[in-house]
């Protein structure tokens, strides 16, 4: 199921975001003891994570993976891993043990496939042998990307890896990538992809438009086929002029 959201401004997004965010969570934890959650990078959930920070009471038990990094040193400006630690991991009290980090720096073959068994040893698997995040948070690129799987790259087609090295990005920071497969960020129980501004519009429309075709051509439009939950928060910016079927709020 597909629910796209339109709210007035970016920081409405964010805030719409931590909460459905801090509320499955709970629901995990609740539920199975545990909340495995995926975290997006680049600059738009950096707000949303900053309110879930203040959302979550105790952070036991919840165990936090990122969707994506790029290939540099953990204290590199470009660093999604740094921009978390900014904006959530250091202002919560978090075991080490609960923040699984991309080690990028090691180079996006060597990184991925360490990442994909840290995923296996740690997360529940359903019947297919796929770790089953519970919430996977995305952003969208301009160009319909998500995650680091750009527009017609190969790393689209490897369904049977968790993660995989992207030697080339396809938009900026032009650094090599390491991604979580659609296979990783759809198998979750959950999604929650945030989009702000008009930049995102042709791509949001594109992605989960009513006239959306998934395809390798919008990364991001491959998700809906293959998520079980999914949640688009935009803001009026990006859905202005867009016949997206939102419920305005
Ligand atoms: C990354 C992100 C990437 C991001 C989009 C949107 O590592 O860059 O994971 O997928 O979500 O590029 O980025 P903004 O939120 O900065 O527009």
């Amino acid at each position: 199921m597909t629910a796209l959201t339109t709210v007035a401004d970016p920081e409405a997004v964010a805030a719409r975001a931590a909460t459905r965010i801090a509320s499955l969570i709970a629901q995990a934890r609740e539920r199975r003891g545990v909340a495995h959650v995926a975290l997006a990078g680049g600059g738009t959930p950096r707000r949303a994570y900053e309110l879930l920070a203040g959302l979550v009471e105790r952070w036991d038990g919840v165990e936090l993976w990122f969707g994506d990094e790029r290939c540099v040193a953990p204290d590199d400006e470009q660093s999604n891993y740094r921009m978390v630690r900014e904006a959530l991991l250091s202002r919560i009290a978090i075991d080490d043990a609960g923040v699984h980090r991309v080690r990028g720096e090691l180079g996006p073959e060597r990184a991925a496939r360490d990442y994909a068994r840290e995923l296996c040893e740690r997360v529940a698997t359903d019947a297919s042998g796929t770790p089953v995040l519970d919430v996977a948070v995305h952003g969208l690129g301009p160009d319909g990307h998500t995650a680091s799987l750009f527009p017609g790259q190969p790393s689209l087609g490897v369904r049977d890896q968790l993660a995989v090295g992207v030697a080339e990005a396809g938009l900026e920071p032009f650094v090599p990538r390491v991604s979580l497969t659609l296979t990783a960020l759809t198998g979750g129980r959950h999604v929650v992809v945030l989009a702000e501004g008009p930049s995102k519009a042709g791509a949001l429309a594109a992605a989960f438009g009513p006239r959306a075709v998934p395809g390798p051509e919008v990364p991001a439009s491959m998700l809906a086929p293959e998520t079980r939950d999914l949640t688009v928060l935009i803001d009026a910016r990006a859905a202005a002029g867009l016949d997206l079927g939102g419920t305005a709020r």
